[in-house]
């Protein structure tokens, strides 16, 4: 399974760093909605769900969390560390989010506007969402 990291390239100088992300050039996808989770409970996982078109990247833009990715067959743990370092999420990728630090901030940049009905929250379901694209795709 195949985790698509970004690294950002900062504009640094003596005043400190600076990220700029241009949908194009940067960011893979038209950005239509942009959110932000802070103030995460000690403990919590969040997340959970898939999604049938929806294409994010997340980036830990304050402290640190884990990601736990799953394309229905496998697997991974990615951690987010730096500003810098934006994960991209595909549709089809069933995610929870984790290991929050004090005072983390994830941002979200996604490629659509919020749609309840573009989620697959049942894990049966997204297992098979998945084998039915990958027999029809
Ligand atoms: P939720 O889907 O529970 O977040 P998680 O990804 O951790 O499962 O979202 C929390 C609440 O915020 C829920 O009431 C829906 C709302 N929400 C929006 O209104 N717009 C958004 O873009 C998102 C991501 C969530």
């Amino acid at each position: 399974m195949q985790v698509v990291k970004y690294m950002f390239q900062p504009h640094g100088d003596d005043r400190g760093q600076l990220i700029a992300l241009e949908e194009g050039k940067d960011i893979p996808f038209a950005v239509r909605r942009i959110y932000y989770m802070y103030e995460t409970a000690d403990g919590v996982t969040r997340g959970y769900h898939a999604h049938k078109h929806l294409q994010q990247i997340l980036v830990c833009i304050h402290g640190s969390c884990k990601i736990r990715l799953d394309n229905g067959q496998e697997s991974k743990v990615v951690s987010l560390e730096k500003p810098y370092e934006g994960l991209y999420v595909a549709n089809t990728m069933w995610r929870e989010m984790f290991d929050f630090s004090p005072e983390a901030v994830l941002l979200v940049l996604a490629s659509e506007f919020y749609d309840e009905n573009d989620y697959i929250r049942d894990y049966d379901e997204f297992l098979s969402f998945v084998r039915k694209e990958a027999s029809n795709p």
